[in-house]
């Protein structure tokens, strides 16, 4: 089948001021229609960039985005003009940032910025735009939709600015959700009510979902499928279950085993001794091998290829098959 999204092969080089800083290296995302894709990896992993990328968002002044394939269901993105592109963006494929305030204008109102998706994209009139706003106002969770259209961007709190941002990636009822860890900044109630409204949705209108987080806790809850990030490569690709019950990557293994089971909500993960490979700095073997407890010299000669184990599953490993038994 078809996916609802492709990415293969992206890579993402920016200009920096001591020469190109490569920021991802070499990440493919493929997520089916009413599925969930959950991306994971340390901070500076390039998930944001990825999804980014993805989304034609970064300025090509500053960033070289190459990928082999960008699909949007059969539409091939990367053959779009941008015009085009940016006429997708919102409507069949919309955006979750880490940051909501990087989608809210501050100087207009909730409810302006609300209506206004739903006239651009799906030529509503005023009025049934103002009724389909606060009927997602109120999905997200947020009391007394009616007044909050009202309001301005900074007369709301941080978790409320968040749930604005999500109905407004709602609203056209995309694809494709890509969301950059959209519940990190809310307390735990609310964090599962709008994980709940992204499944009730998915349910009704099979809308496919790239969801960035650093809680394993939201993973084993979501995601039919992970990805797991190291220093701008996707090192492990496989079915939730299967990357729970036998992670083959030496990287996920750790990640896994860092995270007791009742504590791990909400933190961020990095219980893995050594730090990540910069991006100025990428070692010239596996991208791993400085931090992995099995490196050994191959793992020094070069990236590892990408290994299909099946279908569902990925890995980038010189030594996954000898360790799979260890
Ligand atoms: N505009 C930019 N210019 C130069 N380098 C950048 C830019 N944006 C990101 N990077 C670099 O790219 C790498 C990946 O960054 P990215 O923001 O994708 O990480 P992340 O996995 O989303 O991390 P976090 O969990 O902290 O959000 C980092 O090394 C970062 O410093
Ligand atoms: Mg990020």
């Amino acid at each position: 089948m078809t996916p609802a999204l492709e990415v293969a092969s992206l890579a993402v080089t920016f200009a920096g001021e001591r020469g190109p800083v490569v920021a991802v290296e070499d990440v493919s995302l493929r997520v089916a229609k009413g599925r969930t894709l959950c991306v994971v990896g340390e901070s500076g992993s390039g998930k944001s960039v990825s999804i980014l990328a993805t989304m034609g968002l970064l300025d090509p002044e500053r960033a070289t985005v190459q990928a082999a394939a960008l699909r949007l269901a059969d539409v091939d993105l990367l053959a779009l003009p941008p015009a085009r592109r940016r006429a997708i963006n919102g409507d069949r494929l919309a955006m979750v940032f880490q940051d909501p305030m990087t989608s809210l204008n501050p100087y207009l109102r909730i409810g302006t910025q609300l209506t206004e998706v739903l006239e651009v994209h799906r030529k509503s009139s005023r009025k049934d735009a103002e009724q389909q706003a606060i009927a997602m106002l109120e999905a997200v969770g947020i009391s007394a939709p009616h007044a909050r259209m009202r309001a301005y961007p900074h007369e709301l709190s941080g978790g409320m600015r968040q749930r604005v941002v999500l109905a407004m990636a709602l609203l056209c009822q995309p694809d494709v959700l890509l969301a950059d860890e959209p519940t990190t900044a809310l307390d735990v109630t609310i964090q599962a009510q709008v994980l709940k409204l992204i499944q009730d949705l998915q349910a009704r209108t099979e809308m496919a979902v790239v969801l960035v987080t650093h809680d394993m806790g939201v993973v084993a809850h979501m995601a039919d499928d992970v990805a797991v990030l190291y220093g701008g490569v996707v090192v492990e690709r496989a079915a939730v279950a299967e990357l729970f019950a036998r992670p083959r990557h030496p990287y996920t293994r750790a990640l896994l085993a860092s995270i007791p089971a009742a504590e791990h909500r909400g933190q961020r993960l990095q219980a893995i001794a050594g730090t990540p490979p910069s991006a100025l700095t990428r070692p010239p073997g596996c991208v791993f091998a400085p931090r992995c407890a099995f490196a050994a010299a191959i793992c020094l000669t070069g990236r590892p290829p990408q290994e299909a184990l099946s279908p569902d599953q990925t890995v980038r490993c010189f030594r996954h098959a000898e360790l799979a038994d260890a």
